[in-house]
């Protein structure tokens, strides 16, 4: 764990230069709006440590396969969403040497990701080898107003001489994923124009054969005037770069302005993108630096306005929310329905920006409470585009009639992941998808999505299921065998208890909802029917028993869930306090064997069923279960500690769900994983949102009705969240005195605050005493 950002209500802060922090540095303070993301790198040279990325979204490259021993079903390739061409770049050279932090001294550097207002800034005092010294800073923004603009404004002044500063604003797209399979490019020269003081390349990406046009137009400063420059213009494969000279003296400030574009063909026609690339440069050039700062300050403030969640008396917590809202509106807005959210955003290359269980199962309650309900049915539409492909993975792996697997990773519905513990066995993630589309209704109360989509993605599902399991005559049950549930550190188990309980509660759903659109839409049935050849009655005599009789181990004993069939033959008397610091993280001391054989948990398993059906387990099943998995589990996924602070909410445990929430909410502003320099754990930074508004703020949605119960952890004075819901625009504030629930709609709302039944009218409020938990 790391403690070196300041803490701050809505910035990210680091001070003083310290190489060995850079990468975590450029994954944290990472900039993007949807469309297209960065890391936090610099924009004049750097010698030193550094992870150069620049992505994309929705532009990949599927890089081959690489394994030792091939297993049929593995997929040909891995798709990477590409480190994408470079138009941070602005070279400095200050009488022939080049100013790079790696080779100067450096003082008073500054490094600021300032959330309020959507940018990054940096600032320091460099000096040189030869002696000279110069101020520098810097401020850049990709542009949530017009997401194909990027926007820099960077300015030096020399502080001990006089001379020439040489300065060199570029377009590289000469650039490597660190993660190439086979030390490969995978961009290729399309064209690329250079003028005065614009330069333009157009690149493509091998196999996929996406363009993108990168386009830059700038302009140089000194003292406030327009500078008087002439440039040099340098070309080579896939870089245009403009030099120009500028004389200075001591205190003389050169600022340039740099307007980037980045236009790809995903949604412009190739032929044009040269012309469009240079249009929108234009305009931002036209609007200048000033203008495009402040349209970009007010959409944040648009965003936060809607979206933020404030704490009173506790800097480090708010800061890690505000961390966690912020970048995922900077990941994924919910414009584009092609789009979907990876593991790690546009922050590294780490999972290769592709899709994951992930998005369903920690992503869609942050989208459905905060973004408009069309975010949350594109994010399902996403998986129902993507069936056809489902149910080839599924044919891959011998499966038939229509049952569809989900992949575990992928950018187009094809299964990218290649390790067969995981592609071919952590198939728990079926359940999520099927999850989230139940999770949706019952939150939107938008039923129509079931009939126009759901129910064909539920029956592909059912299908799978109904085919993987096999009948144990020993146990007289339904079993699933060679699965690895959510805690990948156990694999190839036998009825994961989470796998199992995901397939019964599929199969039921589905013929819920099957009953539900022949009732309501016969006609769209009826067709569904054929289109899937689907024998409606042989099928569901056949789920029916499945999941009458499917075998969920469970022991007498101990009275808890069994996490899978060899659970409890591990030594289960071990828990984390038996680990030395020295041990941990176990996935990066022990080897591989010694992880499987031990009884600690990658992340919550068993505690993930119980959390998606809570409701049907009562609180002393859910305490029993939590005391027995908590203390074993070592949360070395980021996923897992929001899922313990909403059950630790529940069960009045607040001293855990504190603990926990700071960890899921700081997880990458304190490196407590010790890998933030790969990128930030985006997606489980909405489970901190989840954790937050589900633990803490105890939201829940149950039969039509939207409910809270609050609590507030010790320390904290106060906290603020909104809500939407079905048309709703809600508020709840907590503090010492009670909670509060302000509706923000025109009319009138009927919910639960602490399990009791009120009216608030449109525009009121709603007093409540806090109720102790
Ligand atoms: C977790 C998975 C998750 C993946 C991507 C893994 O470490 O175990 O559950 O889907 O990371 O976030």
């Amino acid at each position: 764990m790391k403690n070196y950002i300041k803490h701050d209500p809505w910035l990210i802060i680091e001070e003083g230069f310290n190489p060995e922090y850079n990468q975590i540095s450029e994954s944290l303070c990472s900039i993007g709006n949807g469309r297209m993301g960065q890391r936090a790198n610099f924009e004049e040279q750097y010698s030193g440590e550094t992870l150069q990325g620049s992505y994309v979204a929705g532009v990949y490259y599927p890089d081959k396969t690489r394994v030792g021993w091939w297993k049929n079903g593995y997929p040909e390739y891995f798709a990477k969403v590409l480190n994408a061409p470079n138009w941070i770049g602005i070279d400095i050279q200050i009488d022939g040497e080049s100013l790079d932090l790696g080779t100067c001294k450096v003082k008073d550097f500054r490094r600021v990701l300032n959330m309020k207002e959507g940018y990054l800034e940096r600032s320091f005092h460099a000096r040189l080898v030869s002696g000279k010294e110069v101020k520098v800073s810097s401020k850049r923004f990709c542009s949530i107003v017009d997401d194909e603009v990027g926007a820099i404004r960077y300015s030096i002044t020399p502080l001990n001489f006089e001379g020439t500063i040489n300065v060199t604003p570029y377009v590289d797209g000469d650039v490597v994923n660190q993660d190439s399979n086979y030390d490969e490019k995978f961009w290729e020269e399309v064209d690329k124009l250079i003028k005065r003081r614009s330069g333009y390349v157009t690149v493509e990406t091998k196999k996929t054969g996406f363009h993108v046009c990168t386009g830059m137009k700038f302009e140089i400063f000194k003292n406030g005037e327009i500078a008087d420059y002439n440039t040099y213009r340098y070309q080579r494969n896939k870089y245009v770069g403009c030099g120009a000279d500028i004389s200075c003296k001591d205190n003389d400030e050169i600022v340039i302005y740099k307007y980037a574009a980045v236009i790809s063909s995903l949604n412009h026609e190739k032929e044009g993108l040269l012309e469009a690339c240079r249009k929108v440069t234009r305009k931002a050039y036209k609007k200048g630096f000033d203008t495009l700062s402040n349209e970009q300050a007010n959409a944040w403030g648009q965003k936060w306005e809607e979206a933020d969640i404030t704490i009173e008396g506790d800097v480090a917590a708010q800061q890690g929310i505000r961390f966690c809202i912020f970048q995922m509106y900077q990941t994924y807005t919910g414009e584009d329905e092609r789009l979907n959210i990876g593991p790690k955003g546009f922050t590294g290359e780490k999972y290769g920006g592709s899709t994951y269980w992930d998005t369903e199962a920690y992503c869609f309650p942050f989208y459905l409470a905060t973004a408009d309900q069309k975010v949350g049915r594109q994010l399902l539409i996403y998986r129902h585009n993507q069936l056809q492909k489902a149910i080839e993975n599924a044919a891959k792996l011998g499966f038939k009639d229509g049952a569809a697997l989900y992949p575990m990773v992928t950018m187009n519905g094809e299964e990218c992941h290649n390790e067969w513990e995981i592609t071919f066995e952590e198939i728990h993630r079926n359940g999520a998808i099927a999850y989230a589309i139940y999770d949706y209704v019952r939150y939107t109360g938008d039923k129509s999505y079931l009939g126009e989509y759901g129910l064909e993605v539920l029956i592909a599902i059912s299908r799978f299921w109904a085919q993987r399991v096999h009948y144990s005559t020993r146990k007289g049950q339904y079993v699933m065998h060679g699965v690895t549930g959510p805690n990948e550190y156990e694999n190839n188990v036998n009825n994961n208890w989470y796998t199992n309980l995901m397939a019964q509660w599929c199969l039921k759903y589905t013929m819920e909802v099957i009953d539900y659109v022949e009732k309501t839409d016969p006609d769209k049935y009826l067709a569904l029917e054929e289109k899937i050849k689907f024998y409606r009655m042989t099928e569901t005599k056949e789920w029916k028993k499945i999941a009458d009789n499917m075998y969920l181990p469970y022991d007498k004993e101990l009275d808890v869930f069994v996490q899978h069939d060899g659970f409890l033959d591990k030594d289960w008397t071990k828990t984390i306090e038996d680990l030395t610091p020295e041990n941990r993280p176990i996935n990066q001391k022990w080897s591989w064997d010694r992880i499987l054989r031990s009884v600690y948990i990658k992340q919550a398993d068993t505690l993930q069923g119980l959390y998606f059906f809570e409701e049907n387990y009562d609180e002393k099943t859910i305490k029993r279960n939590f005391n027995f998995y908590e203390p074993r589990t070592v949360h070395e996924s980021s996923l897992s500690p929001c899922v313990h602070v909403v059950l630790a909410a529940k069960l009045g445990k607040e001293e855990k769900a504190y603990e926990m929430y700071l960890r899921t909410a700081r997880l990458d502003l304190d490196d407590y994983n010790n890998d933030t320099e790969d990128g930030c754990h985006t997606t489980s930074m909405a489970g901190t949102w989840m954790a937050f508004v589900k633990g803490f703020g105890g939201m829940r949605v149950y039969d039509d009705m939207v409910q809270f119960s609050p609590f507030l952890p010790a320390g904290w004075k106060g906290y603020a969240f909104k809500v939407r819901w079905r048309g709703y625009y809600l508020k709840v504030k907590a503090s010492r005195k009670g909670t509060t629930i302000v509706n923000h709609s025109d009319e009138e709302i009927r919910l639960k605050v602490f399990g009791k039944e009120y009216d608030i009218k449109g525009n009121d409020e709603l007093a409540v005493a806090m109720v102790p938990k």
